[in-house]
């Protein structure tokens, strides 16, 4: 080996490995995160074997366990997305864009539990804001009177030391981006900082048993900033995300030690802060207007929670040599390929037409059964014919047409019967499941069925 290829250069934030020093990872795009690393000589091994280590202590799975006994904020959907509430011990990492409204979420629910626990042991600590814009923001929430215990400061040390020295029960870091530690020789928001502050936090949450909430900033791809590794470190984590045009707001657990992942919790962003919302359906569906070509009702599932949401298609004339697809709230690759089945199994011919797509209310679904009411309502758009107002669909589409079973059918009709939908199409594998009265079911086995029904 030449002297020169002993030395490696490793970006610190997704671990991408150059032969030499560069000031931007090509991998994850951030700066200066690529750091000399050397390699040791004899092989992988670098274990100095003149020092002996100790001996680790086994044992059995079904020993007695401490029992933790989860927080509830009494806020419904936090504990929902939470798994049933928050654990002492734990850290949580929020994620979502600016002005999304994470500050304002994470000072609701340092109240809503300093309320319940009324000892002063929430400790809210600010970075980003001053104290007095933290105040009025409480005044504007209507909870400057919970027993929160609020400062602001960016040094992660003085935050230990005053940590150490009470018994917190939950602590709400706004945001990790600005924490500094005075010993890592980089600016705040720096992946080192970042990863530095958030290591020496957690650590301490899991000794005292505090709850640690972190909000971290998104990068523009829509990722929490700083190195990849915050995610793995903490126990769960959050997205809060949302158009910014429209008030519902969606917390999404992506990452969850103790309970479900992609469980949602719904809110509604009023002139009072965050508004949980009871029966999300009803709000996305709020502002239908009933036949129109071009929307259909999708009866999808959201965590534990069946959520009925608009589909909307427009199908226009292309005036361009690469007709446009433009999608917003779903998968823009799964557009092409219904697209694409559409054509090769129905005859179908989009090629001279622009196809847009939107989930009504600023929704995200990633559920492919979404399939199915996604070409419903692209056919129904190119054929100018609407569908049943008070009809629901879901499946999902394969390769060669098929419609396939989806999870939970049974689940998704009652929450379209409680709406008051008396129609639906649905995947042919229905046909063992116990049928509910009041809904007409129209059985689809494969995609070419569809052009029936536009005729
Ligand atoms: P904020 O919590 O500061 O967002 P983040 O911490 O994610 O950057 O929320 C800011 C937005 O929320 C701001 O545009 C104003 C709006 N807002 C309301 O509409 N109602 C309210 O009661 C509050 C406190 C904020
Ligand atoms: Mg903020």
């Amino acid at each position: 080996m030449s002297k020169k290829s002993q030395a490696e250069y490793v970006c610190q934030s997704c671990g991408c490995v150059y032969p030499k020093w560069q000031g931007k990872c090509d991998s994850c795009g951030e700066w200066n995160t690529i750091v000399e690393e050397k390699i040791e000589k004899s092989g992988f091994s670098v274990l100095n074997t003149k020092k002996k280590g100790g001996i680790v202590d086994f044992v059995n799975l079904n020993g007695g366990t401490e029992l933790f006994e989860r927080i509830k904020t009494g806020i419904k959907e936090i504990d929902r997305v939470t798994g049933g509430g928050l654990v002492p011990g734990s850290a949580i990492l929020v994620g979502g864009d600016p002005g999304i409204g994470k500050s304002t979420l994470l000072l609701q629910i340092c109240a809503a539990v300093a309320a319940i626990k009324k000892d002063e042991s929430c400790f809210y600590i600010s970075g980003e804001e001053a104290i007095d814009q933290v105040r009025i923001r409480a005044q504007r929430l209507g909870v400057e009177n919970a027993p929160v215990k609020l400062a602001s400061t960016t040094e992660v040390k003085d935050i230990i030391a005053t940590i150490d020295k009470s018994n917190p029960t939950l602590v709400i870091i706004d945001s990790i981006q600005t924490m500094y530690l005075e010993d890592v020789e980089s600016t705040p928001g720096s992946v080192s900082q970042v990863r530095a502050c958030a290591y020496e936090l957690i650590k301490l949450a899991k000794r005292k048993g505090f709850v640690l909430f972190l909000v971290g900033h998104v990068t523009k791809q829509g990722a929490i900033a700083g190195p990849r590794i915050l995610e793995h470190m903490v126990d769960t984590v959050l997205y809060f995300e949302g158009e910014r045009g429209h008030h519902f707001r969606i917390l999404r657990a992506v990452k969850n030690r103790y309970g479900a992942t992609d469980e949602i919790g719904v809110f509604e962003m009023q002139d009072k802060g965050l508004v949980q919302v009871d029966n999300p359906s009803a709000l996305f569906l709020a502002e239908r207007q009933g036949n129109v070509s071009g929307s259909c009702v999708f009866a999808g599932i959201e965590g534990s929670r069946p959520l009925l949401v608009e589909i909307q298609a427009l199908v226009s004339q292309s005036g361009y040599s690469a007709p446009k697809r433009a999608v917003v709230g779903w998968d823009s690759n799964r557009l092409s390929m219904i697209l694409a089945v559409l054509e090769a199994r129905c005859g179908f011919n989009f090629s001279g037409h622009d196809v847009y797509l939107n989930i009504a209310g600023g929704l995200k679904i990633s559920e492919p059964a979404a399939d199915l009411a996604v070409a419903m309502a692209v056919i129904s758009s190119l054929s100018n014919k609407p569908l049943p107002s008070d009809m629901v669909i879901f499946g999902e589409i394969g390769l060669s047409g098929e419609i396939r079973a989806v999870t939970q059918p049974s689940l998704r009709l009652k929450e379209a019967s409680k709406l008051g939908f008396t129609n639906a199409i649905v995947p042919s594998s229905f046909g063992k499941e116990k049928k509910l009265e009041g809904i007409s079911y129209y059985e689809i086995g494969n995609v070419h069925r569809l052009i029936n029904w536009f005729n």
